[in-house]
Order: C-alpha cells, then sequence, then structure tokens
C-alpha cells in the first residue's frame, strides 16, 4: 500500500511546482503516507480485516447442518475445516489427544467424589469429534436431557427453530440421537446466505440481555470472539425444563457466579466425600479470556485459533482450530516479531507457573474434603459443616474455574494466579475450621490421610464412601498418627 501511494506522489511532483509548493506537497505527502501506514498498522494489530463477506456461488439452503455441502462455494474453508479430525497432536498442556485427566491428576477423583467427571474426564479434542464424543462418554445417561446437545453441532440450530428453544431442552438426549449427526460445522458460526459470523444459540442473547446489553450491536472483531462464546464457557441448566443459562448476570468472575449460585441455592451435586453441595465450572474460556491482555488490545479468539492462511495465492480463514502452538508462525508471529522458539518457551513458562499454581490448591482442596469427613466421622452433626462445606465449595468453584478453562491459564495469567490464591485461602480456612471442630470433638491429632495417588485408588477410595463404608479418618487415640501422604 505505501509503495504504491509513494510512485504517485512522484509523478505528482514531476510538474516541478515552486520550492515553497514542494515542501508543501511533501509535507502532504508526508502526512497521508502516515496516516495510511498507520491504517495499515491497525489492520495488522487489530486484524480488522474487511468484512468478508462473500457472494454465493450456488445458493445454500437456509438450515443446511451438513457443512460437507457448503464445500462447493469455499471448499479451502471446508478442507481445513476437516483437519479438525487429527486427534494425534500434543503440546505440553494440550493438543487434540484425549489425554486422561483423572490418571494425570487423580485428585481430580477426590475433587469430583459423587459426580461423573470422577468417572472420566477428558481433554477436548477438535470440532470434527464432538457428536462421537458426547455420545461416548460415561458421563451422559438415560436422565440426561436435551440440553447436553446444544453445543454439539448445526443440528440443534434447525431443531431449535422447529421446536423452540424450551422444547428442545425439555426432551432428553437419547430421543434426539438419530437427529443429531453432524458435529460443529459451518450453520453453527455463519449465515448461509450472506456468510456473515452469526449468532445461533438464545443462550448469550440472553445472557447479554440479562446483563443489559445488546449482543447485535457487537462489533466485527467482537463477532470473532461470540461465535465462539456461544459454546466455550460456564452454563447451567436452569429449573426443571432444564433452560440452558449462563450465570453471568452478576458478571463474568467466579466471585459473580458464586453469588449467582448461592442466591439460587443451586448445586450441581453433593459432595461424596465431605457431603458439600458443589458446583462443577464447564470450561469458562471466553470469561477468562475475557480479563487478559488479548482481549484488553482487541485481539480474539479467531485471530490465534483461526489465523488467515495463504495457499495457491489467496488468502482465507484458517479454519482447523486447534492449538495455537501448533501453528505460531501465522497464529503469534504475524503480531510478535520474536522466534516461534522463544514465543513456544514463553507460553509454556506462564503456563508451568499457573499448574503450579493450580497444584498447590489441588492438594489442599482434597486435604479439605477428607477434613469435613473426619469432623462427621468424629461426631460433627450436618449444622456444624455449613461453613466449612460453604469454604470448600467456594474454593473448589474457584479452582475449577481455572482448571475447566482451556489453555492452562494461558488467556490470562495474572487473573488465574489471583483466583487460585483464593482458592488455596479459602480451602486453607476451611481445614483450620475443621481443625476447630475436630477438637471440640476430642481428635487433635493428625488424620491419617488415604492413599489416592493413582486413578484407581482414587476411584476405590470414592466408591468406598459412596457405598457408605468410608475408610476410617480419626487417628487411633494412642498410636503415633500417619502423616499427610499423597
Ligand atoms: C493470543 C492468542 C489467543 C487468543 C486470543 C485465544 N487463545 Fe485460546 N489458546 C491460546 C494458546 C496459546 C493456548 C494454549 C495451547 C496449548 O497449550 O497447546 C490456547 C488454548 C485454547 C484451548 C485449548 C486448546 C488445546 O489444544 O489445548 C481452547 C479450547 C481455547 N484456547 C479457546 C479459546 C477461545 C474460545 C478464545 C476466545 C474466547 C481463545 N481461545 C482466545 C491462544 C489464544
Ligand atoms: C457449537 C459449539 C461450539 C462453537 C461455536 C465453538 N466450539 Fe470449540 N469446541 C466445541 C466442542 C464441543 C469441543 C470439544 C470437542 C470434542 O472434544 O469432541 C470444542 C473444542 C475446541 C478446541 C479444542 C481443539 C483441539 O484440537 O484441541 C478449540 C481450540 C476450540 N474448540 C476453539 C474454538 C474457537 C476458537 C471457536 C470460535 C471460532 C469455537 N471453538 C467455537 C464446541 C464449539
Ligand atoms: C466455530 C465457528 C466457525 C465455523 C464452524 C465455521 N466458520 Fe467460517 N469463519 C469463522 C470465522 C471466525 C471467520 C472469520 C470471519 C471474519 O473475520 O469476518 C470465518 C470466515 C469464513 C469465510 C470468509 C472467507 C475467509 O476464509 O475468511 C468463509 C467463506 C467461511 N468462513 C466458510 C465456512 C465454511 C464453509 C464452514 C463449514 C465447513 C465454516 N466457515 C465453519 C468461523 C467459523
Ligand atoms: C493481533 C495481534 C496479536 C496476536 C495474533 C497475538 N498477540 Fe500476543 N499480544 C498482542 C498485544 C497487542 C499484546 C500487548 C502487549 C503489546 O502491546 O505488545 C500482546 C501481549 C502478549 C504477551 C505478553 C503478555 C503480558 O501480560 O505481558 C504474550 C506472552 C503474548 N502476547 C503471546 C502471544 C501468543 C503466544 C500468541 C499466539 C498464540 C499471540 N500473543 C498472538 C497482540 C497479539
Amino acid at each position: 500500500m505505501s509503495i504504491r501511494n509513494r510512485n504517485r506522489n512522484k509523478n505528482r511532483t514531476t510538474p516541478q511546482p515552486s520550492a515553497a509548493w514542494r515542501g508543501w506537497l511533501l509535507f502532504g505527502a508526508a502526512l497521508i503516507a502516515t496516516f495510511l501506514l498507520g491504517l495499515l498498522a491497525a489492520s495488522i494489530l487489530q486484524r480488522r480485516a474487511e468484512s468478508r463477506a462473500v457472494a454465493t456461488g450456488k445458493p445454500i439452503a437456509p438450515m443446511e447442518t451438513d457443512s460437507s455441502r457448503w464445500a462447493v462455494n469455499w471448499p479451502r474453508e471446508y478442507d481445513s475445516y476437516r483437519q479438525t479430525e487429527d486427534s494425534s497432536t500434543k503440546t505440553m498442556y494440550g493438543g487434540s489427544d484425549p489425554r486422561d485427566y483423572l490418571a494425570e491428576t487423580p485428585a481430580n477423583v477426590i475433587l469430583f467424589a459423587g459426580y461423573g467427571f470422577a468417572k472420566e474426564y477428558r481433554q477436548a479434542r477438535g470440532h470434527l469429534h464432538a457428536i462421537e464424543d458426547v455420545t461416548r462418554t460415561e458421563r451422559v445417561g438415560p436422565t440426561t436431557p436435551a440440553t447436553c446437545w446444544t453445543c454439539k453441532g448445526p443440528d440443534v440450530v434447525r431443531l431449535m427453530a422447529d421446536l423452540g428453544p424450551e422444547d428442545f431442552y425439555r426432551q432428553t438426549f437419547d430421543s434426539l440421537k438419530g437427529q443429531i449427526t453432524h458435529p460443529v460445522g459451518c450453520l453453527d458460526c455463519h449465515d448461509p446466505k450472506t456468510m456473515q459470523l452469526r449468532i445461533t444459540r438464545p443462550v448469550i442473547r440472553e445472557a447479554f440481555e440479562q446483563q443489559g446489553r445488546d449482543i447485535d450491536k457487537a462489533t466485527h472483531q467482537q463477532m470473532r470472539s461470540l461465535v465462539c462464546a456461544q459454546c466455550h464457557v460456564e452454563y447451567y441448566f436452569k429449573g426443571k425444563g432444564d433452560y440452558l443459562t449462563f450465570p453471568w448476570k452478576r458478571g463474568m468472575t467466579p466471585e459473580s457466579m458464586e453469588a449467582y449460585y448461592d442466591k439460587r441455592d443451586f448445586s450441581d451435586w453433593t459432595h461424596a466425600i465431605s457431603g458439600a453441595p458443589m458446583v462443577k465450572m464447564q470450561h469458562p474460556d471466553y470469561e477468562v479470556y475475557h480479563t487478559g491482555i488479548h482481549a484488553y488490545r482487541d485481539v480474539a479468539c479467531a485471530d490465534c485459533h483461526m489465523p488467515y492462511k495463504t495457499e495457491g495465492g489467496s488468502k482465507f480463514t484458517d479454519h482447523h482450530v486447534r492449538s495455537p502452538l501448533l501453528n505460531i508462525a501465522n497464529s503469534c508471529a504475524v503480531c510478535h516479531r520474536w522466534s516461534e522458539e522463544d514465543i513456544h518457551a514463553r507460553v509454556e513458562t506462564i503456563q508451568d507457573k499457573v499448574r503450579e499454581g493450580r497444584g498447590r490448591a489441588e492438594k489442599v482442596l482434597a486435604k479439605a474434603h477428607f477434613d469435613i469427613a473426619a469432623a462427621r466421622q468424629a461426631g460433627a452433626g450436618d449444622d456444624e459443616l455449613v461453613e466449612v462445606r460453604r469454604l470448600v465449595r467456594g474454593a473448589q468453584l474457584r479452582l475449577d474455574y481455572v482448571a475447566a478453562s482451556n489453555g492452562m491459564g494461558f488467556h490470562s495469567p495474572e487473573e488465574c494466579m489471583r483466583i487460585l490464591a483464593a482458592a488455596v485461602e479459602m480451602a486453607g480456612r476451611c481445614r483450620v475450621e475443621c481443625a476447630r471442630i475436630l477438637a471440640r470433638h476430642g481428635v487433635t491429632e493428625p488424620i491419617p490421610y488415604p492413599d489416592y495417588r493413582t486413578k484407581k485408588t482414587a476411584q476405590a477410595l470414592m466408591r468406598a464412601f459412596a457405598e457408605g463404608n468410608p475408610p476410617n479418618l480419626l487417628p487411633a487415640v494412642a498410636g503415633p498418627a500417619q502423616r499427610d501422604t499423597p
């Protein structure tokens, strides 16, 4: 752009005007060049590429749920989208490999004791696997509501248009099995007529309305994140009709979500070890991202996860949505002029630190659940345990806000560390309070914590609690007490 501009100015100056004019012309040209350079910089920085609405070749049906039928017009986007099938990639903390979070961190079995996530908990894979993975997981059973389908693919857009959202959520998961077959695809994010990005899930529209905001007023750059926020967020099923809802009314921090859930007396399950009323955070990716430096600088999810790609001389959006660490040249290096190695190392350094903080919170929280169980065994009644259960619920909600959001804290490291600090502090307070309760009931020696160093031992332990024959957590009165093992 700037080169063309310079040539044009050279042509204009050929008639040899007076010296004063030449000065003014040079000054003007410099102004224009600066302005154009500024524009260029802004467009690079914010990737505010021209609205990329494309005139349709062949018309696509308004409810075309089969992404392969869109390929006639957009073969490049389709081919790159198909690559989300690859499940062989691994990064230090991510990638498309369905790693087993329970085997990796057996403390997770203790934290989610009595809930589906203690049976199976795996890392997410590419969009093309969404249907396959939700139908296969052990967490889905005969009583699961259809609400679980909402973020799995474009058939949901069609069914919601037919049934209305309320009736859609009221179905059971099983009853819609044959009707929802296409994984996350074109219709989830695009209007087939104009190809503009489009909000297709009522839940995010409603969440915006609750905050007094109008999602239709979002900028194009914001839409490049909001299409993702339809699914990559914390949510819950509200009331008897399992109406899909984001707990955003008071804000998107864990504190405001906790206040929201407390006010409604909401819990996902009762903890099998501590008996606390727990909340499982899903994957608050958008909420965490929203507090980070990149959101602050208007960098969108799509800038890193769907960067531009050039093939055969044409530039298009790479629809192979995946870990940006597998594609640093396109995802990061367009803005950051460091070497790929440096970028990679910097991300892992950030992630290592968040992982360390998370590990500490996991440890102290697992102990807190056992401390409450010990207090119960020592004879403490439910009324005595209200406060410690409230603390363990709050601490775990915070830890899980960080742990369940993808990217191991990269999206907003400071916010994640702040939240983990609060989790550790609350779990610590819970344990001090438990020690007091135990002392009131005559127990002053350390608790012999059971072994949960592998997924198998942790799951056996969880079953023992769930079946009502937990191990004895009270120290033998005379003998030397066992120390904290795991
Ligand atoms: C500045 C770039 C950037 C932005 C913006 C960004 N991410 Fe990420 N994202 C990353 C990096 C880096 C990782 C870590 C990948 C890894 O560990 O392999 C990641 C990880 C993820 C993962 C897990 C992928 C995996 O393979 O483990 C998901 C899901 C994700 N981000 C979703 C989002 C969503 C949704 C948004 C917007 C709300 C977003 N990201 C915004 C850079 C970004
Ligand atoms: C309709 C719901 C939906 C939308 C919209 C959506 N996702 Fe996803 N995303 C999912 C589901 C479901 C999975 C997990 C699939 C699995 O594990 O089988 C997933 C997985 C991912 C992963 C992990 C992939 C990997 O290989 O590690 C990334 C990264 C990701 N999404 C980013 C994004 C970004 C960025 C956007 C917006 C441009 C987006 N998603 C929009 C539902 C959605
Ligand atoms: C998870 C959301 C998501 C899905 C699914 C998705 N896209 Fe996109 N698509 C985007 C985003 C984000 C952009 C960038 C749009 C922009 O900046 O205006 C985009 C851009 C495009 C464009 C504009 C040209 C370009 O390449 O930048 C076309 C055409 C397109 N997508 C086609 C498709 C097709 C075909 C499918 C299905 C095979 C599909 N998309 C699936 C999010 C999605
Ligand atoms: C569209 C431009 C853009 C893209 C793409 C982008 N970044 Fe950034 N990044 C920024 C801006 C702007 C800042 C704020 C600091 C600055 O102005 O240099 C930043 C800051 C950072 C920081 C410093 C954070 C801090 O708190 O000090 C890291 C680390 C980083 N980016 C890593 C990445 C990685 C890794 C990717 C690719 C996954 C990426 N960025 C993609 C624009 C971008």
